[in-house]
């Protein structure tokens, strides 16, 4: 039997109004024809309260909160959470850039990857930033090499690979033994002793991010423990730890249970010292919730299987779904009364997996507007042209009013790098 249909809950900051939906006041039909669909708009206000949400249940630690800015890298969010004081992480030189143009103090940014090249590591150097998180002995080398030809002694910090399973989806699971990231507990030690001996380093912190979407506590409980471990022989050795960053990855419910973050803040709470700072990477925490893609109905169209409901947004706008099988909750923009019918959303890209699955709507038309919900982290970031589609257009709230964030690409810029 199939489920009874529910009304959607609406995410914090959304309302109707009227029949209307408005994102922190801002009537979001309002946007939509001044900027035109598919559209990502964000309310600041909503974020900003998200990062107070943080520091507030980290309070008695006074945790510097770096953004992990690869959740959405808008210069109109980023200026604000830099103005707001937060830190921020990065993943490559790009993010560096965007990060530093946003007004973060490079004495708050860290700088993450993998695969940092030597022109990164000379970036990050030059701009000195707080740390490296070093990934592998290869790329300690590297940075060394590198802080030696510059003279700016590198901060680094060591990123574990505790082998911790956070129980989320597999392609957003990095704490694993078999994960690319971080280095095995006896070569995180190894990495630390080295650089604590090199004239060019300052070994300065211990790094672990279990992986993204966490919903339980449990796990930041175990890399804590894992980590007091390690704080407490390396300090034994005569090598103190100044900073701790325990990563981000706080998940959202997204319909599921909602992760606690005040008991994620007490498994910390025993890795916290006089002179030693804590750092959280959240990403995903801060953004997702304030931001919608807005996306008009192309056509409604009836088969004997399903009814499809042609979106204006696709997969090329918002990945999550076929990447992940995440669901984006789905809502109108103008709410409809009558019986909801069963039908699936998909986008116009020539995929199967273009799909932002079943969802309910009233007497669905073309040219309705709909709002795809918690589209605020990881969706225009990991947006593409696929399909010949130009990057939509990303505008914020402010005083019952939407302002331009980023125009909407054209199809000249489609070839405009072409040789
Ligand atoms: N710190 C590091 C080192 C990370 O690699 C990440 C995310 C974060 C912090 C922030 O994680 P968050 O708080 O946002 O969960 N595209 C995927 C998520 C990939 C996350 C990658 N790393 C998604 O859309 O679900």
């Amino acid at each position: 039997m199939r489920r009874p249909m529910r009304e959607t809950p609406l995410t914090e900051g959304l309302e109707y109004k009227r029949g209307r939906l408005r994102l922190s006041g801002s009537p979001l039909e309002d946007a939509a024809e001044k900027f035109g669909t598919p559209l990502y708009v964000y309310s600041p206000e909503l974020m900003l309260a998200r990062l107070a949400r943080v520091k507030a249940a980290f309070k008695s630690l006074a945790p510097l909160v770096c953004y992990a800015m690869k959740a959405n890298s808008s210069l109109a969010l980023c200026r604000r959470l830099a103005a707001a004081g937060a830190g921020v992480e990065v993943v490559s030189g790009g993010e560096l850039s965007i990060a530093l143009k946003a007004g973060f103090q490079p004495r708050r940014v860290i700088f993450s990857g993998v695969g940092k090249t030597r022109v990164e590591i000379r970036q990050g150097l030059r701009s000195r930033v707080l740390l490296f998180n070093v990934e592998s002995l290869g790329e300690l080398d590297a940075i060394e090499a590198e802080a030696a030809r510059t003279g700016v002694r590198a901060g680094v910090s060591i990123r574990i690979n505790p082998d911790i399973d956070a129980h989320t989806h597999r392609h957003i699971t990095t704490g694993l033994a078999e994960n690319k990231f971080g280095l095995p507990v006896p070569d995180s030690l190894a990495a630390f002793r080295r650089a604590a001996r090199s004239p060019n380093l300052r070994a300065l912190g211990l790094h672990v991010h279990l992986g993204s979407q966490i919903a339980s506590p449990v796990p930041y409980a175990k890399s804590a423990r894992l980590l007091a471990g390690m704080i407490s022989r390396l300090e034994s050795e005569g090598h103190p730890v100044k900073y701790v960053d325990v990563g981000g990855g706080f998940g959202l419910p997204y319909g599921g249970p909602a992760l606690d973050l005040k008991a994620v803040a007490r498994t910390a709470a025993p890795l916290k010292r006089k002179g030693r700072t804590l750092i959280v990477e959240p990403g995903r925490f801060l953004v997702a919730e304030c931001g919608i893609l807005l996306t008009r109905i192309q056509y409604v169209k009836r088969t004997r299987a399903r009814t499809f409901v042609v979106l204006d947004a696709g997969m090329n706008d918002l990945i999550r779904p076929a990447l992940y099988g995440a669901r984006h909750p789905l809502v109108p923009v103008f709410r409809r009364a009558g019986p909801p019918q069963r039908v699936e959303f998909v986008g116009p890209i020539c995929e199967t997996s273009d799909t932002f699955g079943e969802g309910a709507a009233v007497d669905p038309a073309p040219g309705d507007l709909w709002a795809v919900l918690l589209a605020g982290a990881y969706g225009f970031s990991m947006a593409s042209r696929y399909n010949g589609r130009p990057l939509p257009a990303e505008a914020v709230a402010g005083g019952g009013g939407w302002r331009l964030a980023r125009k909407r690409e054209t199809h000249a810029e489609l070839t405009r790098l072409e040789a």
